[in-house]
This record gives structure tokens, C-alpha cells and sequence, in this order.
């Protein structure tokens, strides 16, 4: 089957290697989304393993519509009993860009009314709609006039991996922090340090790559579960594979931040995903922590805060640039800020940049390899 899956923007490649490891094929990327093509197994697979997805979709057909009352009217086009009872509950998202719709409450809206229409006009029965676990979530994805409409595998976005019990003041996104893992090359060879790990999101998803962990281990609800096909025994067959591949951290995975509040709640959502022992917390300000010292594969990943007061961020990243060149001798550096001006002060040559989006806020992610000797200074 058809298999599209949704990601970042900037993230589209990194997607792309996760699919071909979990044995799709007919991979290709597309702008904020990856189509492959795979069988049951791969889908089970992509929901359970793939650390920079957001949603597994099955597209199920498409057609250009000028209006609402079209799309209504080829919404009807469709059985839906093909994929739904009456009896059943249904939900309807949809994505909407470009000037003629606009509005993609509205356009899921006229969605779901085609949708219980026909059932009632066939069935006199019409399925209810249930937003949180329903039997099946149906996605619009409307570009100008085509719309596109698939089931929607995940149910609820796979960055929720379950795991974030108390979230923090600027949480980074689960499935960007597993990206900015993956971008980095990062696969537990060497020790992973974030010096500003916040809630500890990072190096939760760095601890997951590193031992093999399957992002969403602490996780119980996929939509695809309550669809007529479901297969218990390949389900369970996935989920034992996956678990066997886990293997114990090689080196030392360490978070750590300023702030009490946030070493806790960074400890708490790493226990919940069975990560005891394995991640060392330390409440300590950057200037004062001391890292293992680097063997080969050492990196270090942080978001460090970015927000509108330009001239203490711009003289806290000049420190952040010396705290690297003075203690992390070794590692290869990546930092993620929205913040460009600040990160000219880092003063180091950047080897890579990426752009990535933080929620609505264009980010640099930039790449400083920490060679021994003399630190490269930015000209
Ligand atoms: C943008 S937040 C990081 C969010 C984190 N990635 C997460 O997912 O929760 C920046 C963090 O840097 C920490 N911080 C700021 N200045 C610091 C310093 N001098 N030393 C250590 N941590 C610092 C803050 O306490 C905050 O938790």
C-alpha cells in the first residue's frame, strides 16, 4: 500500500533513511512528508519506530474541488463503508493551504457532514464522532484545489510518545529533538552531553537512539488498532522484534540545567520510559559543568533560550562559545536557536547549518566540531 508520512520541514531526508531501515520502499520525499510504499508490517513498523514521523497515512483517493459544496459533494463520492460501521465513531482533520480554502475547520467540517450523510441517507444510522480515540481518523490534506484523503494510521501525533509528564517553559518538540539526534550522526559510540536540557527531551530521545529503544515504547493508543484489519499477531510480532533490539548505553548520556525545577521533571519523564540509571541528571549552570572527557562520537545538542531579549542572549552566547572551546574539547557541537544574530557571538566556525522550524520559529542548527588544540576562530 501507499504510505504517506509526516514530518518536519528539514526533516524529510532523515525520514526517508528511517523508512528505508524499517523496509519500505518507493521512498520519496516531499515537502514535509516522505511517500513510500510498504505492507502491513511496515506500516505497524513506521508507527512504532520511526523517530521523526508525526502521522502514518494511508491515502485512500483524491480529487480537485473549487468549493465547499464540491468537496462535500465528492466527499459523498466515496463508500464509506468500505472502512467504517455505523455504528463506529469517526473524527476528520484536515490541513488546508492556498487561497481557495482557507479555513480547514470549516473544510473537515463538510468533510464529516458528507461522511454521516451518506450513512444515514443508506443506514438511517449515522457513525458519532469521538476526537480523541476514534475507530477511524480520516485526513484531509487540500493543496489550492486537490484534496487528498486518507485514513490517518497514528490517531494522535507520534511526538506524543508518551513519556513528557510535566512539560517545561520551551519544550522542544519530541519528534525535532529524535531529528536533531539523527542530523547529528549521534549513535551512542561516544558520550552525549545536553549542558541545557530543560524538560530533558534531548537526551531522552538521544538515550532511545543510542540504546536501540523504540520511541514509542511508553506509548499504548494507535488509531490504526481499531481498524477492521487490525493483526493482533503481527502487531505483537512488531513490538518483540523492536524490544529485542534494545541494547544498555555503552557511554555516559548526561542532561543537564540551571534550573531544580527542570532537572526533576527531566528525570521523572525519562523514568517513565524505563531510563533509570542509564541518564546521569545534574542541576549545575553551564559554566560550572565539567563533561566526560570526549572519546570518539562524543557530541553535545542544545537548545539554549532564544526570545526577544536580543543583548543578554548575544553576551550568553559569546559564553556558551567559550564554555565549548574550554570544556568540551573532543565533541562535535550542535546547537538550535532562532536567534542568528546571538549565534554569530558563538564565535566558532560553523562546519554545517541546517534550517529547522521550532513550532512557528525559523531556527539555525549549526554544527561546531571541537577539535583538540587550537579552537577555530570564526573570521
Ligand atoms: C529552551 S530551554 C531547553 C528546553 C529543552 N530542550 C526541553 O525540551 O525542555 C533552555 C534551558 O536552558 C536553561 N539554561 C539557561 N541558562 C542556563 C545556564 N547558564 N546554565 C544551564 N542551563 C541554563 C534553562 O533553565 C532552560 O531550561
Amino acid at each position: 500500500m501507499e504510505l504517506i508520512v509526516k514530518t518536519f520541514k528539514g526533516l524529510e531526508q532523515v525520514l526517508a533513511q528511517e523508512l528505508e531501515a524499517i523496509g519500505a520502499r518507493q521512498i520519496l520525499p516531499k515537502n514535509r512528508a516522505v511517500r513510500c510504499e510498504g505492507d502491513q508490517q511496515v506500516l505497524y513498523r513506521a508507527n512504532y519506530e520511526l523517530r521523526t514521523a508525526l502521522r502514518v497515512l494511508v491515502p485512500l483517493f483524491s480529487f480537485f474541488a473549487a468549493d465547499e459544496e464540491e468537496l462535500y459533494l465528492q466527499m459523498r463520492q466515496f463508500n464509506w463503508a468500505e472502512v467504517l460501521q455505523p455504528t463506529e465513531t469517526l473524527a476528520v482533520d484536515a490541513f488546508t493551504a492556498g487561497e481557495v480554502f482557507r479555513h480547514s475547520k470549516y473544510v473537515a467540517l463538510k468533510a464529516k457532514d458528507a461522511i454521516v450523510d451518506q450513512f444515514r441517507d443508506k443506514f438511517g444510522q449515522r457513525p458519532s464522532v469521538d476526537v480523541a480515540q476514534p475507530t477511524v481518523r480520516i485526513h484531509l490534506h487540500v493543496t489550492g484545489t486537490e484534496c487528498q484523503v486518507s485514513l490517518d494510521s497514528s490517531g494522535e501525533s507520534l511526538h506524543r510518545r508518551g513519556y513528557r509528564l510535566e512539560g517545561g517553559p520551551a519544550p522542544i518538540n519530541e519528534a525535532l529533538a529524535a531529528g536533531l539526534v539523527l542530523l547529528s550522526g549521534y549513535d551512542g559510540s561516544g558520550h552525549f552531553v545536553d549542558p541545557m536540557c530543560g524538560t530533558g527531551t534531548i537526551v531522552i530521545e538521544a538515550a532511545m537512539i543510542a540504546t536501540r529503544t523504540p520511541p514509542q515504547i511508553g506509548r499504548k493508543w494507535f488509531g490504526f488498532k481499531s481498524w477492521r484489519d487490525f493483526d493482533g499477531k503481527l502487531w505483537r510480532r512488531v513490538l518483540r522484534e523492536a524490544k529485542k533490539r534494545r541494547t544498555p548505553p555503552r557511554h555516559v548520556l548526561l542532561g543537564a540545567d540551571r534550573d531544580m525545577r527542570a532537572v526533576r521533571t527531566a528525570r521523572k519523564n525519562a523514568n517513565v520510559v524505563g531510563f533509570i540509571d542509564e541518564i546521569r541528571w545534574e542541576q549545575t549552570d553551564l559554566r560550572q559543568l565539567r563533561p566526560p572527557r570526549a572519546i570518539p562520537g562524543s557530541v553535545l545538542i542544545t537548545n539554549p533560550p532564544y526570545n526577544e531579549r536580543l543583548a543578554i542572549d548575544e553576551a550568553f552566547y559569546k559564553q556558551i562559545g567559550d564554555v565549548l572551546k574550554q570544556h568540551f574539547v573532543g565533541y562535535d557541537a550542535w546547537l538550535i536557536s532562532s536567534n542568528r544574530q546571538a549565534m554569530k557571538r558563538i564565535g566558532l566556525r560553523a562546519a554545517a547549518k541546517y534550517t529547522l522550524y521550532n513550532g512557528p520559529l525559523e531556527c539555525t542548527y549549526n554544527h561546531y566540531p571541537l577539535f583538540s588544540g587550537k579552537p577555530e576562530e570564526a573570521s
